[in-house]
């Protein structure tokens, strides 16, 4: 795992768009992972600004999203296929034949979810993950106690998240109570996967995800088993971190005496 603590949002959020750019300029065709949420929101602005200032083209990306919420149409203002359009899919040259969103009106919810996972599979898998973290350290919508090995299913929200995301609906009863997302196990097959959080908010929870042990009660530590992963981190999301020195200091070496590993973090 490279942790790599930035000093604010912006910073983050420019990395992990290099990251995605540097991924696309060496394989046009990539298939990437998307995820929803505040904390890519940043990195999203960016990459729409390298595709309309640098040409950054996507015009060859296929994308899958980790989740939608069941029931709610795509034209719903909090459905996360609105999301990804208004934040993404229309500022960009992207194919809308190779956009994949979790269908949240699926009539057959596993049959979907079998197809999900076989369209993944024919676009050779997922290259690069975008993924953020929950309070209660879920990732995509897989909740405390879900499998390691999950596969992408319906799944019961936690009161936690429903509470966390009731501040983007007029009432909290308002919020599904059901989600269509992608599994554990399903994520840790992306070759690569970035994991981004921000804000004092996030700093309990990555510090037992990244420094505590392994558990599927906290979905997001199975990270630490993944052999290519990027964490990073705005300076409040990092504040809790024991080796948080040790980060920087990597990071900083890295950048002074090993300039073509650069390209790996950047
Ligand atoms: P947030 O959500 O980016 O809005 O904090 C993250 C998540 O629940 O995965």
């Amino acid at each position: 795992m490279e942790i790599i603590i930035t000093k604010s949002y912006e910073e983050m959020s420019q990395l992990a768009a290099q990251m995605i750019s540097r991924q696309l300029l060496k394989k046009p065709s990539s298939v990437l992972g998307l995820a929803t949420g505040s904390t890519p929101v940043g990195t999203y602005k960016q990459l729409v600004r390298l595709h309309k200032e640098e040409g950054l083209d996507f015009s060859k990306v296929t994308t899958f999203n980790l989740d939608e919420y069941l029931d709610l149409a795509p034209s719903h203002d909090q459905s996360y296929r609105y999301f990804m359009d208004q934040n993404l899919f229309n500022h960009i040259n992207v194919d809308a034949r190779r956009v994949h969103v979790p269908y949240g009106h699926a009539e057959n919810v596993e049959q979907f979810c079998e197809w999900y996972e076989a369209e993944m599979r024919r676009a050779g898998g997922i290259d690069l993950q975008i993924l953020g973290i929950g309070g209660d350290g879920h990732i995509a919508f897989n909740e405390p106690g879900s499998s390691l090995g999950s596969r992408t299913r319906l799944k019961t929200l936690t009161k936690q998240t429903i509470e966390d995301n009731a501040r983007f609906f007029k009432h909290e009863d308002e919020v599904p109570r059901f989600a269509i997302t992608m599994g554990v196990g399903t994520i840790m097959e992306a070759k690569e996967i970035i994991l981004l959080a921000n804000g004092a908010k996030k700093a309990d929870i990555i510090a037992e995800a990244i420094e505590g042990p392994i558990t599927a009660q906290v979905s997001a530590s199975v990270l630490q088993m993944h052999p290519h992963v990027t964490v990073l981190l705005d300076a409040e999301a990092g504040s809790k971190l024991k080796r948080a020195d040790y980060y920087r200091w990597v990071f900083e070496e890295k950048k002074r005496l090993i300039p073509r590993m650069i390209g790996k973090m950047t």
